[in-house]
């Protein structure tokens, strides 16, 4: 971001421009030109995307608003309250706090609120915080009851592994919650466990707590209904999206996130993810942020 900011603010940012052809120098204007054409294509158009092949400047404001967080100050604790003035103005996406380039994943776990926004559809609102789920020892000690079934217990009910349904209310996915600390899935643990404390401790900034106080007992709570991040390249060709496929649409994405952000700041997203709480996103901002994640697909067979 503060890379982008140099270069736009001395005129050095530059894009491919219009003209350019396979083997042709780039001219070197100093002014922000952009892609408009494919430049591997005769029609200069993308082979297995319908949309225009183009980087221009709704494209160049989805990438600021995508990279765009909030100024952290000394003593301000991430989650407490965004000034009324950043309300606002929104355009701050936060989003490469997990989605971090290249692979625009960070290869960790987050609860960004999708399973109880799955839940909720169907039992209604704030049901999920009702529903009753077992700690470590209580899990552990039922296998059959709570964790998914494998080959070691094919009949188990794994009602934390599954799409919710109106007749059975204890129905849900709770993502890493179900491999985390398993005995059925031992080479995962030290990968799962080391993910898990890092995250836990960076939330207990501050307070000085280590490695030995990320007892599996303790993690566990926040391990529930969170998923690994996902990458978000080429996403033209994987809808619908998110784990329940909740919408076909980036649209539909954006919006979830301005819905779960604000739960998040008002307390009410179980589990959810602190740094959701730093998304400050408003209506106006979902053209540009699509056009951004749009301008990530690419021709491949
Ligand atoms: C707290 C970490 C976090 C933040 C911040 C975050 N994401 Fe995500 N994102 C995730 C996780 C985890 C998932 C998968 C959620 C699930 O399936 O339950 C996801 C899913 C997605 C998906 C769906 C991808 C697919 O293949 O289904 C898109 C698109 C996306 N995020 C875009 C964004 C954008 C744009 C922003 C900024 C406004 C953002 N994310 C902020 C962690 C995050």
């Amino acid at each position: 971001m503060a890379n982008i900011q140099h270069l736009e603010s001395r005129g050095h940012l530059k894009f491919l421009n219009r003209h350019f052809k396979a083997g042709k120098k780039i001219s070197s204007k100093k002014s922000i030109q952009f892609v408009e054409h494919n430049p591997q294509t005769e029609d200069g158009k993308f082979q297995f995307h319908d949309q225009p092949f183009s980087f221009g400047p709704e494209e160049l404001k989805g990438l600021k608003i995508f990279f765009t967080q909030q100024v952290r100050h000394k003593h301000r604790h991430r989650g407490q309250q965004i000034r009324p003035s950043d309300q606002a103005q929104g355009g701050i996406g936060n989003c490469v706090a997990c989605h971090t380039p290249p692979n625009f994943t960070d290869f960790r776990f987050h609860n960004t609120g999708i399973a109880q926004t799955e839940y909720e559809r169907i039992h209604g609102p704030e049901s999920f915080s009702m529903l009753q789920i077992p700690g470590l020892e209580e899990r552990n000690g039922n296998i059959e009851a709570y964790l998914p079934a494998t080959g070691k217990h094919p009949h188990a009910q794994e009602p934390f592994r599954a799409i919710p349904s109106l007749d059975n209310p204890q129905r849900t996915d709770l993502g890493i919650w179900n491999i985390f600390w398993n005995p059925d899935f031992p080479g995962s643990q030290l990968a799962i466990w080391s993910t898990l404390c890092e995250d836990a401790l960076k939330e207990h900034f501050g307070v000085f707590r280590g490695f030995q106080s990320c007892r599996p007992d303790w993690l566990l709570p926040k391990a529930l209904g969170a998923f690994k991040t996902p990458g978000l390249r080429d996403l033209g060709h994987s809808a619908p999206y998110s784990h329940t496929g909740i919408t076909d649409t980036l649209e539909g994405v954006i919006q979830r996130y301005i819905t779960n952000s604000d739960l998040a700041r008002k307390g009410k997203l179980r589990n959810g993810d602190s740094q959701l709480k730093d998304i400050v996103l408003l209506p106006e901002d979902i053209p540009a942020l699509t056009a951004f994640l749009r301008s990530l697909n690419e021709d491949y067979e």
